[in-house]
């Protein structure tokens, strides 16, 4: 029998007891031995469960004991899961982890300690919940290099994007029914300003480049300054508007990694990726693009894939040596300024016929979009392909030109 701890019990904590228990059969024939959640780390009272013997609220209890041979971490946050994470291996207990945050920011470190202590540190549900991704990509693909990877990765801003594309529905109406469903972030800046995609993106190109990817190199846009003005000329250019977090090699061993909105055609993947979902698509040089696809979130999709680590420990085949990526010192990320895309711009003047000529100057051609009750001074517009810096310097110009920028919002094409 392998005895487990699971530290914290919120959504995901109460999901993974749930799950080995209702699952106790299968889960043991799978695994080749029974499971057993021995103890609890939460520093609520939770007296009226029928294992609220299990609890305790000191980590001691847990690290000390010899029988418990796999930690589960799913209390989320840096402090203090990354100690109880650190203490774990270093006691060569394996950890299962469903914290993006600790993945994104330790990962590096979290994998060498797991390594050095011939134990596993494994994290299949911080990307993508539910959907198997990590290990996919880590076996699955293993014959290819990954070029790249793009992926709608936050189910909250997907809801909000959705209900504002499909029902007309403002930002702030859409964001409080996400968190009246209980979609959003405690804190809902983790999702609508991007922060938890970036996070799950860095873990993700982490694996797939080898080396480890910081959040905080990463230019992080969110979804607060979309209007429904937005979503229409998105609609007329042929396309909607996702929050998307992608990655992908650049030059000179940099790698171009970046979560904004932007506009994706009705033909991609992407784009019928709705609701709460998520969605990932890996381009590799042998398979060519695959997408992943199912809920990202969620109590029981997320305790699924914990569940699914811990019984790939259990199974004890080998330790994992090869799921790692290298802690590095220099930023790996190249500066996103330096990196091109066409644009979709929207702006406000009151003399649109000498704008139009100064867009011209600055552009050269460019498509113009329109949407029903446009204001007469409102314009909106895409561009060709430019370096972001370019681009950055000619909205300075138009500016100059007595042009408001209301907006502007990346094209890709996936
Ligand atoms: N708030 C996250 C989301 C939860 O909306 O996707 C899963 O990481």
């Amino acid at each position: 029998m392998a005895k487990i701890a699971v530290l914290g019990h919120g959504v995901v904590g109460s999901g993974v007891v749930e799950v080995i228990e209702s699952n106790k059969e299968s889960i043991k024939r799978r695994a080749g031995q029974e499971i057993e959640v021995k103890r609890i780390l939460d520093l609520r009272d939770f007296s009226d469960l029928s294992y609220s013997h299990k609890f305790t609220k000191n980590f001691d209890d847990i690290l000390n004991d010899d029988e418990i041979t796999v930690v589960v971490e799913v209390m989320g946050g840096i402090n203090p899961a990354f100690d109880f994470a650190k203490a774990s291996l270093q006691k060569g207990k394996s950890v299962v982890t469903s914290n993006k945050e600790l993945v994104a920011g330790c990962g590096a470190e979290l994998l060498k300690i797991a390594k050095e202590n011939n134990v596993n540190f494994f994290f299949e549900a911080s990307v993508g919940g539910g959907i198997p991704i990590i290990r996919p990509m880590h076996q699955c693909l293993a014959a290819n290099e990954i070029n790249e990877i793009a992926g709608i990765l936050n189910g909250t801003t997907n809801f909000i994007l959705t209900k504002m594309i499909k029902e007309q529905m403002d930002f702030d109406t859409a964001l409080k029914l996400a968190q009246d469903l209980g979609y959003a972030e405690r804190n809902p800046s983790a999702d609508v300003d991007g922060h938890d995609a970036c996070r799950k993106i860095c873990i993700l190109a982490s694996l797939a480049f080898g080396r480890h990817v910081h959040p905080d190199n990463v230019q992080t846009e969110g979804i607060t300054k979309i209007t429904l003005e937005d979503v229409d000329y998105a609609e007329n250019w042929g396309g909607v508007i996702k929050l998307i977090a992608r990655a992908k090699r650049g030059n000179n061993g940099k790698i171009e990694c970046m979560v904004s909105p932007a506009f994706v055609p009705k033909s991609s993947q992407l784009a019928n990726i709705d609701d709460v979902f998520n969605g990932v698509l890996i381009r590799g040089n042998a398979t060519g693009d695959v997408v992943f696809y199912g809920k990202g979130a969620g109590k029981l999709p997320t305790a699924s894939a914990v569940v699914a680590d811990v019984i790939d420990v259990a199974k004890a085949v080998s330790t994992s040596k090869s799921l790692t990526w290298d802690e590095c010192e220099e930023n790996i990320v190249e500066s996103y300024k330096n990196t091109s895309s066409a644009f979709y711009v929207r702006v406000e003047t009151n003399e649109p016929t000498e704008a139009k000529v100064a867009i011209s100057r600055e552009f050269g051609d460019v498509i113009y979009l329109s949407r029903k009750e446009q204001p007469k001074k409102e314009l909106a517009f895409v561009t060709k392909s430019i370096l972001e810096k370019d681009m950055l310097h000619k909205l300075t110009a138009l500016v100059e030109d007595d042009i408001l920028i209301l907006t502007h919002i990346r094209l890709v094409d996936y």
